[in-house]
């Protein structure tokens, strides 16, 4: 089938990307005449294991192709995904102008019946208004479904996930425009949920509400665990034994960032308030996640008192390893406060300096490995497992640092092994 997807960000590259790789005639299209450039050559805007790997051996089959052309991207095409951004608006709102900017630009360019699939994470409602734009710039007499398909996939292992997905949603009204795309789909094997198009928006704001509320449930456990003297690993172990319960999403830390809980769960709670629902758990998750955040600023001070002056090595700067994003991570709060108290920040992360010098205080030192960033420390903030952070021995710590003392926001370390060696170490819901 030729597919058109609008939006070359995470979802849809890698959406574009994928459905070429099970056989699709897809042409990607964004209005960045310079990005679209790039990934002609096969160079992807964002890093993702294994993407460019798919684009170039897809664009050698003829399958994959990019413009910044409307016309050449929706003539002939059977479906069109929406794959633009939905950011947040100050009062917490998705911001819906490039969909429905979008909505128009595929009406405009038609030149036969299609299928306008939305995968970008829309407000209940959306998918019944891009009907409607598309309905009012219509092209000619062409008939147009909309299906609601949100994505569930995970920065840093997103091509994995779109081809081992648990679930592929299909919210439609007209079931002939559901199986279409359920035909799309088949060759990733993966279950097909079919719904209404509203359940199938609702599906995806609930999902990522519900993890986002497992992870403020599970670092509250940690900080009671740390006051009562229990093992939050051990707690969640026991927990995740439970089928109920299930063993994901239990790992204590300084919080959940990256560009979709904390936007999403925001945007959820705004939804609710206008059907005069006050969502008060989700507003409590948010809230939680906020203190959580600054839960080494709060340790570091209870151990030094002031922190003036103090040399801080920040390990791991991204939302999460495996990923260059750097949207809402814990470490740009960090680094604010400790300048703000007025510490030196020493900072490594593998990949995303680059996005971090954008977002950190300029005061903020920049080095290229872990190691270099403990030496003459007088403390450490693990606030990213990256493997070469998790790689760091007792040794590593005691021989740069001026004292060895870390705090981790991540349990990446052994507690006896640290014991062993003396080092001061808190970790999140274990004993110090
Ligand atoms: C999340 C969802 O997992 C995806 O299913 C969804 O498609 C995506 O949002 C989206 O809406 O587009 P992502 O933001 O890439 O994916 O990252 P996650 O792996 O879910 O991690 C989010 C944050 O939670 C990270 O900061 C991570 O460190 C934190 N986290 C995760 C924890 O603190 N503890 C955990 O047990 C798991």
């Amino acid at each position: 089938m030729k597919i058109a997807v609008v939006g070359t960000g995470y979802v849809g590259l890698v959406t574009g990307v994928c459905l070429s790789e099970i056989g699709h005639h897809v042409t990607c299209v964004d209005i960045d005449e310079q990005k679209v450039e790039k990934m002609r050559q096969g160079i992807s805007p964002i890093f993702e294991p294994g993407l460019e790997e798919l684009m170039k051996n897809n664009i050698d089959r003829g399958l994959l192709t990019f413009t910044t052309n409307h016309k050449e991207a929706f003539s002939d095409a059977h479906a069109a995904y929406i794959a633009v951004g939905t950011p947040q608006r100050e009062d917490g709102q998705a911001d819906l102008r490039f969909i429905e900017q979008v909505a128009v630009d595929i009406a405009a360019n038609l030149t036969n019946d299609i299928v306008v699939v939305t995968k970008s994470t829309v407000p209940v409602g959306t998918n019944e208004r891009v009907k409607r734009i598309l309905l009012k710039n219509l092209a000619g007499d062409y008939k147009v479904d909309v299906v609601s398909n949100p994505e569930f996939l995970r920065e840093g292992s997103a091509v994995n996930d779109t081809f081992k997905g648990d679930r592929i949603v299909i919210g439609a009204e007209n079931p002939e425009a559901a199986d279409l795309i359920e035909a799309v789909n088949k060759p990733f094997g993966i279950p097909v949920f079919k719904t209404d198009i509203r359940s199938a928006e609702m599906i995806k704001y609930a999902s990522n509400a519900f993890l986002a509320t497992k992870i403020s449930f599970i670092n509250e456990i940690a900080n009671l665990c740390e006051k009562l003297e229990a093992n939050v690993e051990d707690v969640a172990a026991g927990m995740g034994m439970d089928d109920r319960i299930g063993n994901k999403f239990l790992n204590a830390g300084i919080g959940y960032g990256g560009s979709c809980f904390p936007k999403d769960t925001s945007a959820l709670v705004q939804i609710a308030s206008y059907v005069q629902h006050d969502f008060n758990l989700l507003k409590s998750v948010i809230e939680v996640n906020k203190v959580q955040q600054h839960m080494l600023i709060q340790k570091a001070k209870t151990r030094f008192g002031s922190l003036e002056g103090r040399r801080v090595a920040l390990l791991g700067l991204a939302f999460k390893p495996n990923t260059d994003d750097m949207r809402e991570a814990a470490s740009i709060v960090l680094a604010q406060e400790l300048v703000k108290e007025g510490a030196e920040v020493v900072a490594y992360d593998p990949i995303s300096i680059e996005n971090a010098k954008k977002l950190l205080p300029a005061q903020t030192v920049y080095v290229n490995s872990p190691e270099e960033a403990l030496l003459a420390a007088d403390f450490a903030f693990i606030v990213t497992e990256w493997k070469e952070v998790k790689a760091l021995t007792p040794e590593d710590f005691k021989e740069r640092m001026k004292l060895p003392i870390i705090f981790d926001g991540r349990n990446c370390y052994n507690l006896n092994e640290m014991e062993k060696h003396n080092i001061e170490y808190y970790s999140v819901g274990r004993k110090p």
